[in-house]
């Protein structure tokens, strides 16, 4: 009786084992028939989130990376820091996000000289590093074959700005104010250093000149990006030049918004006002015939590229056979000038 107990126990017991084992096997093919979606961890550092061009890039890739997980079957989990402009805080924060885990990274460096040390932490942990908008020197994008960089080429959006002015001037004696056959003109740049400050101020210029139109600097100053800053400054030079400003140059948006502000505040007649970027508050300034026009700076374009860069490489591909790579490194997207007379094909 005893025995025939132990042995029924011991036939149960290697029933159950067997039973369990097909449940496994059965979960483990289960597991593998409908395979949980691939997730890509990608960290996205800003060198502040307090900037009008910037924030409209990270919107652009949190909804592209939201379209993306509907039609393409991949989870991208996006963890987006803000440096606060601070290349230490900035540095931390990407210690931080490596340590995590991460498939890629994203930066818009705070300090674009400081590049290297970032490249040789990517390159340790061996996590692809995309730079966008904030451009390292070449020297630095070189230095490691999973370096990469998205944005548009400064000196082009100068050029087309100054190409807007250079249009308007020839159709418009009146732009002319004194009469003299010289544009006198403001410059109001963005962060010293900054590539689009230093391009764009130098072939906005340039490109009149080139086209023999005799120009004179009644001013210029940096505002650092910022409206607040470029109306200040404006007001600044409204007191010391009066009507005497025939063109304001910003090189950027914000800082062509904050010119027209002064302007506005003093009631005094607006000249001439140009920016760059296309942000959805200039466009609207544009409608109202208040900034004269503006440079695409494609934020979309930059989203897209570079969350097409974080799927080719998170799916073990090389980048340079689906997507536009220039040099290996480099995808650029093209600036597009914009006025009252195209408008409609920007506003959404
Ligand atoms: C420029 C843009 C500016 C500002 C800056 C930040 O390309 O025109 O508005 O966002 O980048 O790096
Ligand atoms: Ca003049």
């Amino acid at each position: 009786m005893h025995r025939t107990t132990k042995s029924c126990c011991s036939r149960w017991l290697r029933r159950a084992a067997a039973l369990a084992c097909a449940a496994l096997a059965a979960l483990a093919a289960g597991c593998a028939a409908e395979a949980e979606p691939q997730v890509l961890r990608v960290g996205v550092a800003l060198y502040t989130q307090d900037d009008t061009f910037i924030a409209s890039i990270a919107q652009e890739l949190e909804r592209l990376a939201r379209e993306q997980e509907q039609t393409g079957g991949v989870r991208i989990d996006l963890s987006v820091v803000d440096g606060r402009s601070n290349q230490t805080t900035q540095l931390d924060q990407i210690d931080n996000l490596i340590g995590r885990g991460c498939d890629a990274l994203c930066v818009n460096i705070v300090d674009r000289t400081a590049a290297a040390v970032l490249i040789d932490k990517a390159q340790t942990a061996q996590v692809p590093l995309i730079f966008f908008n904030r451009q390292p020197v070449a020297e630095d994008i070189f230095r490691w074959e999973r370096t990469y960089y998205v944005g548009a080429r400064a000196e082009e959006g100068g050029m087309l700005q100054g190409r807007l002015v250079l249009e308007a001037w020839q159709a418009d004696p009146a732009l002319d104010r004194n009469g003299d056959g010289v544009l006198q003109y403001v410059m109001l740049e963005g962060e010293p250093g900054h590539q689009d400050a230093l391009l764009r101020t130098e072939y906005a210029v340039k490109t009149l000149t080139d086209a023999g139109v005799e120009v004179e600097k009644l001013a210029s100053d940096t505002a650092n990006w910022k409206r607040g800053q470029a109306m200040a400054r404006t007001l600044q030079w409204l007191e010391e030049l009066g009507d005497g400003v025939e063109v304001v140059f910003a090189n950027n948006d914000d800082m062509a918004l904050g010119a027209i502000d002064a302007y506005q505040q003093t009631q005094r007649p607006l000249p001439l006002v140009v920016g760059v970027d296309a942000t959805a508050p200039a466009l609207e300034a544009v409608a109202q015939g208040q900034l004269y026009g503006t440079v695409l700076n494609d934020s979309s374009g930059i989203a897209r590229s570079m969350l097409d860069l974080v799927l080719a490489l998170g799916a073990g591909e090389d980048p340079a056979e689906t997507l536009p790579l220039e040099e290996g490194h480099y995808i650029w997207l093209p600036h597009r000038p914009v006025t009252a007379q195209n408008l409609e094909e920007f506003v959404s």
